[in-house]
């Protein structure tokens, strides 16, 4: 799999001081990453920052649909252990939590799910004993298998944003663009039918419950600016499919395995992935439970406006499910 050529964004050290300032600042008046009244504050404080930053974070502007923003200082040992599973994570990398919200919010709205970790804004992605396996964010051993983040909603995000704070063993998040995919017309055609349904993954318990009928919904679209996909086999029931849809999805996995890159992200890289033109994954690990385990922070970006869904998504149940703003 290609490691080459990610678009980095670098940020000045300019800016990464006025960053961790204004994270710095936040904190200290508040406390805790997950309080409210610190997320009341996020939007003024991201719209003050300077044109720089809002420069770095300007939407994706090439095929790759993804971004590293580089330049943002951790200090490994400061830092503290890695969390064994994310309810355990409290309030460590807190500064990052609200680095990450700051610019979540200079690109769009930052999003969290009232039934994943406790409804908070910024996730710990750690591997977690008992999870190895899973297709969630906890596993390990196994291939995180290529999938769009929360494919199963209509209230996804359009943004996902992976902040590394630590990731001794070089573990690549992978990434596969759909504008770099090849596929005939008629595959695009078939596939842009609401053929299936997407069920909810394994980080959803109460969603996975819900007794409603699911709704079949297609694999690509044609937006006004280019294909989009909304994909995640591992919880796509593909033997209700026809053979020739089957065939077809099966062509079209194989093309984002083909784009498919490697991104061994460092301490400090915060990758942007565009949700609507990306499918993410992660290769597996061997997992030590020592406190130096990989560990990243996840938060997801709603960009208000945006145009690259079909319509009829408003009118999903969502499983239940609501994904809840930081803010109006
Ligand atoms: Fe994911």
């Amino acid at each position: 799999m290609p490691t080459g050529a990610i678009p980095v964004r670098p940020l000045s050290s300019v800016a990464v001081a006025e960053l961790i300032t204004a994270a710095q600042t936040l904190l200290s008046t508040v406390g805790s990453s997950a309080d409210p009244a610190l997320l009341a504050q996020v939007p003024h404080v991201a719209a003050s920052l300077s044109g720089d930053i809002r420069h770095a974070c300007r939407p994706v502007d090439t095929d790759d649909g993804l971004f590293v923003l580089r330049g943002l200082p951790v200090d490994d040992e400061e830092l503290g252990p890695t969390p064994h599973h994310w309810s355990g994570a409290g309030n460590a990398g807190a500064l990052y939590d609200v680095v990450l919200l700051l610019v979540s919010a200079v690109m769009g709205t930052p999003l969290s799910w009232e039934g994943q970790q406790d409804g908070r804004f910024v996730h710990n992605i750690v591997p977690s004993a008992g999870h190895e396996e899973e297709q969630t964010g906890a596993s390990s051993s196994v291939l995180l298998s290529p999938h769009t983040e929360d494919a199963f909603h209509p209230g996804r995000a359009h943004l996902l944003v992976l902040g590394c704070l630590r990731n001794h063993d070089s573990v690549a998040t992978t990434a596969a663009s759909i504008r770099r995919v090849e596929l005939n017309a008629g595959d695009v055609e078939l596939l842009s039918l609401p053929t299936l349904p997407i069920l909810p993954d394994d980080a959803y318990a109460e969603a996975r419950s819900y007794q409603g009928e699911p709704p079949s919904v297609p694999t690509l679209w044609a937006s006004e600016e280019g294909l989009t996909l909304r994909f995640d086999p591992a919880y796509t029931p593909l033997e209700k499919a026809s053979e020739e849809h089957r065939e077809a999805y099966g062509r079209l996995e194989a093309e984002l395995s083909r784009v498919s890159v490697a991104v061994a992200l460092t301490p400090g890289d915060v990758l942007v992935v565009d949700n609507d033109l990306v499918v993410h994954g992660r290769v597996p690990f061997q997992a030590r439970y020592d406190g130096t385990d990989r560990w990243l922070k996840r938060s997801s970006v709603r960009v208000p406006g945006r145009r690259t869904r079909p319509p009829a998504e408003r009118l999903e149940h969502g499983y239940g499910q609501s994904a809840v703003a930081a803010y109006r």
